[in-house]
């Protein structure tokens, strides 16, 4: 096991570059085996679930050509099971985009059911429905979810719930259907418009992702592509954060601006200045911020992925916050882990209180999921004294070398095996 030592209390300064989108990559490299010819995508993130997809990927007898860490060249014609095992479902959810991949290429996939897992309950209702409205028949059974057709037929949809996976999934499946479907309601995250973008490059004809109507027009078949990721909205947001909550000065390069608006308006409304470019954003704050309410809302509003982040940040501002979890509810899994780090934070249901204190203290603290992990990294570089971060692999999930970008803009961290205490001792030497 691994862990993050952090010594804190260095403003943040200098520029990062942030890497491609991990949840428009799940969505894009599904969407690449439903072509027989190759397609290669760029600006793809080197984080462990991309690796776990790819893996599953080539495990169905797809031809994967990791041509370096950023670029990946997938042929889908060498398939030779429709059959997504339980051992990928179980370590990265998104392997269900398979689903809507096989069943809109194939007419037929089986998925192990994917289970609950750390920040809430996670139906797929609304990617059954979906999948159902095309024709297909939908059966779960001893833990797997398997989808057939003989022939599936665009529909009109209208999603119940905003669902950013259901949208995905319905579109890949509706993209290789007869006819023409009309998904209402759809999500409209960035990452979607990217994974339609990615189609429309194979061939499909996608029209409307990003609004909350998507007219698909299916196709027979998908051709070879180039295509290059857009940028992690989540991960510069994260650096942004970082860059406010130490009282830094980051540029923080390769973004879209326009993604990010959200977070930079909170930014902005708490006392930081935000600074924006065509493709890169600066962050800079020189005293402590002030207090602001946050509910997490599907795109455009704020994302949950960044509501541990953000709440680490009011933790030490002024004045009291409140954060309300509208996606997900369990999502303050970091709370009592910030507490340990002095933050007086009070959860009601999906509402927590945040008290902003002056200055956190370092202690061990360990990583409960994805971006509560990367909040603590924060919180790690702001308190006095040395933080451990325990259960990175969460975090090395969805964060491209996250220390290393983290040094670069003067950060005091160091990757470290649990085991290793000549590297704790050395990096505690090393910083007192
Ligand atoms: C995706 C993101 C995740 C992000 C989330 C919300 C990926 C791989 N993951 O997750 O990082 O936090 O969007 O922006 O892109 N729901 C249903 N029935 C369904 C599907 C969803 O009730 O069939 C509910 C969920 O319980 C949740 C809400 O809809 O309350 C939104 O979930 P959804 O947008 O589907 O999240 P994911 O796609 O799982």
């Amino acid at each position: 096991m691994e862990q993050y030592i952090i010594k804190g209390g260095h403003a943040l300064k200098g520029e990062v570059v942030i890497g491609g989108a991990k949840n428009a990559a799940l969505g894009i490299l599904a969407a690449a085996i439903m072509s027989n010819e190759t397609v290669t995508i760029e600006n793809l993130p080197n984080v462990r679930d991309i690796n776990v997809l790819l893996q599953a990927i080539e495990a169905i007898g797809a031809t994967v050509d990791r041509v370096s860490d950023n670029v990946v060249k997938i042929n889908g014609s060498t398939i030779g099971s429709l059959n997504i095992d339980y051992e990928f479902i179980r370590k990265i959810r998104a392997s269900y985009y398979l689903l809507g991949a096989l069943l809109g290429k194939y007419k037929s996939a089986q998925v192990a059911l994917p289970g609950g897992c750390a920040i809430g309950s996670r139906p797929i209702d609304q990617h059954i429905k979906g999948f159902e409205a095309l024709g297909a028949v939908v059966t779960i059974d001893h833990g797997t979810i398997s989808a057939q057709a003989d022939e599936l037929a665009g529909n009109h949809i209208y999603l119940d719930v905003v669902s950013v996976g259901a949208t995905i999934n319905i579109m890949l499946a509706a993209s290789m259907a007869e006819g023409k479907t009309i998904l209402e309601n759809a999500a409209k995250e960035p990452h979607i418009v990217d994974v339609a973008n990615f189609l429309n490059s194979m061939g499909a004809n996608i029209k409307g992702a990003g609004t909350d109507v998507i007219r698909i027009k299916g196709v027979k078949e998908l051709k070879s592509t180039t295509y290059s990721i857009i940028p992690d909205q989540i991960e510069a947001g994260t650096f942004m954060v970082a860059a406010a909550a130490t009282k830094g000065d980051v540029l923080i390069k390769n973004v879209i601006p326009k993604h990010l608006e959200a977070i930079s308006a909170k930014l902005v409304e708490i006392g930081a200045e935000v600074i924006e470019y065509d493709d890169a954003v600066r962050v800079k704050a020189d005293k402590r911020l002030g207090h602001t309410n946050i509910k997490t809302l599907p795109y455009p509003g704020f994302p949950t992925d960044m509501q541990p982040q953000m709440a680490a940040l009011l933790a030490l501002s002024n004045g009291s916050s409140m954060v309300i979890e509208s996606i997900f509810e369990n999502r303050f899994k970091y709370v009592d882990e910030l507490a340990r780090m002095g933050a007086s934070i009070k959860v009601e249901g999906n509402i927590a209180i945040v008290n902003g204190v002056e200055k956190f203290s370092g202690a061990m603290v360990s990583a409960p999921d994805l971006r509560a992990g990367a909040a603590l990294v924060v919180a790690g570089c702001v308190a006095d004294g040395i933080t451990v971060v325990d259960s990175i692999h969460y975090i090395q999930r969805g964060y491209e070398a996250f220390e290393e970008k983290l040094r670069g803009i003067g950060a005091d961290i160091e990757r470290v095996d649990a085991e290793d205490y000549k590297a704790m001792q050395k990096f505690r030497l090393k910083v007192v």
